[in-house]
């Protein structure tokens, strides 16, 4: 397994990460046993660096990957866990008691990263006060670092320059060869301050490991009824990038997933993608992404065809026939 350092401190995180979201209703991943057994080929493989949230099944995923953690016996401090507290639980009162539960419900002893997971859309909190209340956990131990997800870098700006001696040293974002809009700006700012980049995302949920065709779509039943990606609009383009992926994959030996992850840690030293796994055999494939990179060509053919795939994340609204014209 490669490590790098998470932003700009000591921490030795992998340079291929775990999520977690998969351990939920919404992905289908609900028994124990199912999850311990990918979370264990994981830690086997040196996979040091999990990723969760509150609302992932509104804390069985919590729940499933810390009971896993100690109960495979991992030393705590060789275990990066980054958690997420909704945009909706962003005024002070909700901070602290979601915070406080998260800590119970993860059973690890404290969060090792804590991370804004979308900004309070809903209620208005000002950036300064959440801000404060957040760092304040960082001062009293329940939490060791900060970091925010899918957030603007105004946003980004405000946040940081409310905090008062910690630093953001997370972000979480989408990022995959089909969706890659966190180049434009979320990207050289992490670079350029320091900040690990959780690439959420990075199969385009599966879109992208080459097991799904425009001919033999399914009709998903879980969260993805209504990705993008899979939109037959959107999916022709997802296409033309997995042929590619398969035709350089085949020269390395690899598969279409190890590639669109490798093209991703080829493309910044920030990127971390965190894949989500529903069994140890995926596990697997994903841990063998790194340790090896893309050469310069086929890296760039990638990157010129990924630019010409247009993503339009209004595609299932404009299907809609209106009743009377
Ligand atoms: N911050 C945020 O707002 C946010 C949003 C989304 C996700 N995330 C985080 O990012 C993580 C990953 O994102 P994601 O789950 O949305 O998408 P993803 O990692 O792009 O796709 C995951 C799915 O791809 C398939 N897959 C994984 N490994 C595979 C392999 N080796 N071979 C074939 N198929 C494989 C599995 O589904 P099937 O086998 O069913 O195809 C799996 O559930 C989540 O678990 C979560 O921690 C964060």
């Amino acid at each position: 397994m490669e490590y790098t350092n998470l932003g700009k401190t000591r921490e030795k995180v992998s340079r291929i990460g775990l999520g977690a979201w998969q351990f939920s209703e919404a992905w289908g991943v609900t028994e124990y046993m199912q999850a311990k057994s990918v979370v264990s080929k994981a830690v086997e493989l040196g996979i040091n660096f999990f990723d969760t949230a509150m609302v992932y099944g509104l804390g069985l995923s919590e729940d499933l990957l810390g009971r896993a953690l100690r109960e495979l016996g991992v030393r705590r401090d060789e275990v990066f866990v980054t958690t997420k507290i909704p945009g909706d639980f962003l005024n002070p009162l909700d901070v602290y008691r979601s915070v406080e539960k998260s800590v119970e419900v993860l059973g690890l002893g404290y969060i090792d990263g804590l991370l804004a997971h979308w900004p309070p859309c809903w209620h208005n909190v000002p950036t300064r006060v959440y801000a404060r209340a957040l760092e304040r956990l960082v001062d009293l131990g329940r939490v060791r670092y900060l970091g925010l997800s899918n957030f603007p870098i105004e946003l980004v700006e405000s946040f940081r320059s409310s905090l008062s001696k910690h630093d953001v040293e997370i972000f979480q974002v989408r990022y995959n060869l089909a969706e890659r809009w966190a180049d434009e700006e979320v990207v050289p700012y992490a670079e350029r301050h320091g900040i690990t980049i959780q690439a959420w995302s990075p199969l385009a949920k599966g879109a992208l490991t080459g097991k799904y065709t425009l001919e033999s779509l399914p009709k998903f039943t879980d969260v993805r009824a209504r990705e993008a990606v899979f939109h037959p609009e959107n999916f022709d383009g997802v296409w033309r990038l997995v042929q590619l992926l398969k035709s350089i994959g085949e020269r390395y030996g690899r598969t279409p997933a190890q590639v669109a992850l490798n093209w991703l840690i080829t493309a910044s030293p920030v990127v971390v993608p965190i894949p989500g796994a529903k069994a140890p055999e995926q596990v697997v494939e994903l841990a063998n992404s790194v340790g090896w990179r893309l050469s310069y060509s086929d890296w760039r053919a990638l990157d010129e065809l990924s630019r010409r795939v247009a993503i339009s994340y209004s595609a299932y609204y404009l299907d809609y026939k209106p009743q009377q014209v």
